[in-house]
């Protein structure tokens, strides 16, 4: 049984292969790497101009440095046979290369910056849609184990990474790389051994700060925890603000609250601290290296082995040397945060799908709508079953009740109907085709649900309605509205079919939004209808409109209607009577209650109400 639920797909669809990613989501590597190329190689000429222009703008400092040099030595030649009058003609050849270098100096990075502004957002804005179409495909499990907030938030960190992980590279790994290259060359040029302590000192700072940086990183992350918990904590208590008001929790609260920000400071200390030992080292490390470096190439100037030119030329490259490298450390803590947060996001989100259609899966067709569950096993966790061997045929145009205790099976029987989930063992038909081998679209596509508590998008009520079915015309979507006992209440809302339904519907009454989903199901106008009734008790009002309005929803089709108040199902054709995962009487209200049995008594407790727990 374990093997089987490890493996749902597989038995489900006949022994093949788990398939690891839905045909049309984006084929995304789950490595941070990979996943940063997979989306950065769209941009490859700009950035591979962008190289460029940095390298530019690195060596341009660089070079300049040397110019001064070449300047000093010039003015040293002719000190004194010089006059303010003739001193640019004498001195012109090297100004103008100082000139230039400057020049090269803003072209290059402002080039840079440009090509920046076109490719930063655009790249974001990719990396987001390729997470967001892959995220689509997983399963309903999938998403029932994740926070909506949580996946939104980490779909913006990976792409916001990616772009910050890229930049740091290019802006600065890239041109210190470049400049401390540049830089090894000219004084090799001047004088071999000085350059060789330069390298030796560089080689020696990169590695300490590296080290520095990745034990850093360890507090970091700890930090960036502590927050992420206190946020969380402030949401939930931001979400329970109801609770906190009708408890008058205020003070509770926030001294809940001070003990979570207490740790947070405790862990931000720790790694501020350690930012602190950092710098220390980058300061004494500079500052060593600057004095080292002056004392030592004035001996060599002394000696007359070098220029005054090369003594001013070695003091510029160690300040250009020691202000990139001073930066070092602290990018590599965050080119480290970034590529943590990039595989944080990507582990969680680049997950294989769970169900997947077949490979050339066929549309499903719907001509009778006949229901047809064989041998089906299905368990949400291992061992624990809910259906084991569930035999049912619900006949095209039938109008199925199924009424049970609480945790009987009744959701998992339509889920299953749906395809959240695959099955264990055995198989689902509608109209003599198994629903895992037919496109989830098309399956989809032919069964309308109202689900318990319908949730409507932060979106306008046309635009909700007319979600049933994307090419529905407005005089369709009135229709609808009209059919389902909506339109008088939309009219009554100021701005009508325009209004704004607030996050999750939160600004219609549930009955309001109930008749919604209806109009919404009566759009799409699908051959099943599946309708999960609210257990929540609406005004007699509404639910007498709501009533007519699905009387009207369930002509000539096949509809099951999982049912709290037995009232409301009394007069369907057949009623299946779940308990445990079985069905344990099937008929109409009228045979049942003739059983005497599970109904019967059902029947009898409710006297009006809903089913007992
Ligand atoms: N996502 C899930 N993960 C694990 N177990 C689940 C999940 N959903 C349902 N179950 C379990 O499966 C069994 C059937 O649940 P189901 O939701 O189908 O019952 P139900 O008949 O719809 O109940 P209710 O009338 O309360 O809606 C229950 O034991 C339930 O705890
Ligand atoms: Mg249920």
């Amino acid at each position: 049984m374990s093997d089987v639920l490890e493996n749902p797909v597989s038995v489900a669809a006949g022994a093949a292969p788990v398939s690891v990613r839905a045909a049309d989501a984006p084929p995304l590597p789950n490595q941070p790497l990979k996943f940063s190329l997979y989306f950065i190689r769209y941009y490859w000429l700009g950035l591979s101009v962008m190289i460029l222009l940095e390298a530019g703008q690195a060596a341009a400092p660089v070079l300049m440095s040397a110019t001064v040099g070449r300047l000093v030595d010039s003015m040293r030649a002719v000190e004194g046979t010089i006059t303010s009058a003739n001193v640019l003609d004498v001195m012109w050849s090297p100004l103008v290369h100082f000139a230039l270098l400057n020049l090269m100096l803003i072209l290059c990075s402002r080039t840079s910056g440009s090509i920046l502004v076109i490719i930063g957002p655009a790249l974001r804005a990719r990396t987001r849609e390729g997470l967001f179409a892959y995220l689509q495909h997983h399963s309903h499990r999938y998403f029932m184990g994740q926070f909506a907030g949580s996946l939104a938030n980490r779909i913006t960190e990976v792409a916001t990474s990616v772009n910050h992980a890229l930049w740091t590279v290019m802006f600065d790994f890239w041109p210190v790389t470049v400049s401390f290259s540049v830089s090894m060359y000219l004084l090799f040029k001047a004088h071999t051994e000085l350059a060789a302590v330069l390298a030796m000192w560089t080689m020696v700072y990169v590695a300490v700060s590296f080290l520095l940086a990745r034990r850093c990183r360890v507090l970091a992350s700890d930090f960036a925890a502590a927050r992420s918990l206190v946020s969380g904590k402030v949401v939930d208590a931001v979400t329970n603000i109801m609770n906190i008001k009708l408890f008058s929790r205020r003070r509770y609260e926030r001294e809940y609250l001070k003990d979570y920000l207490q740790m947070e400071v405790m862990k931000a200390r720790k790694t501020f601290w350690f930012m602190e030992i950092m710098r220390w080292f980058q300061f004494l490390a500079a500052a060593s290296l600057l004095v080292g470096m002056v004392m030592y190439a004035m001996r060599l100037w002394a000696a007359g082995e070098i220029s005054m030119g090369a003594f001013v030329v070695v003091f510029g490259l160690c300040t250009t040397l020691v202000n990139d490298a001073r930066g070092l450390s602290r990018r590599f803590l965050e080119f480290f945060e970034y590529v943590g947060n990039i595989n944080d996001g990507v582990s969680i989100i680049i997950r294989p799908h769970e169900i997947v259609d077949v490979p050339a899966a066929p549309a499903l067709k719907v001509p009778n709508g006949r229901v047809v569950f064989k041998d089906v096993t299905f368990a949400h966790k291992a061992g624990v079953a809910v259906f084991d061997g569930l035999n049912v045929t619900i006949e095209g145009g039938q109008k199925i009740g199924l009424v049970g205790h609480s945790g009987a099976g009744k959701s998992t029987f339509v889920n299953l109907l749906l395809r959240l989930h695959d099955l264990n063992g055995g198989a689902i038909e509608i109209d003599g085709q198994d629903i895992a081998h037919v496109r989830q679209d098309s399956l989809r596509a032919n069964i309308a649900m109202i689900p318990q508590d319908p949730m409507l998008f932060h979106r306008t009520l046309k635009e909700n309605i007319r979600y049933g079915r994307e090419d529905a015309t407005d005089e369709e979507v009135l229709e609808a509205s009209r059919r389902a006992y909506c339109h008088d209440f939309i009219q009554d809302v100021p701005e009508g079919y325009d209004a704004l339904v607030g996050e999750r519907g939160v600004k219609l009454s549930g009955g309001q939004r109930q008749r919604i989903a209806i109009a919404r199901a009566m759009v799409k106008d699908a051959p099943i209808l599946v309708l999960d009734e609210a257990t929540s008790s609406l005004d007699s009002e509404s639910e007498r409109y709501i009533q007519q309005s699905l009387d009207d929803l369930m002509k000539e089709r096949t509809v099951l209607v999982i049912a709290h108040r037995l009232s409301t199902i009394a007069n369907m054709d057949r009623i299946l009577v779940f308990d445990q995962g079985r069905i344990v009487e099937d008929g109409s209200h009228e045979e049942l209650l003739k059983r005497n049995g599970l109904y019967a008594r059902l029947w009898n407790m409710q006297a009006g109400g809903f089913l007992p727990e």
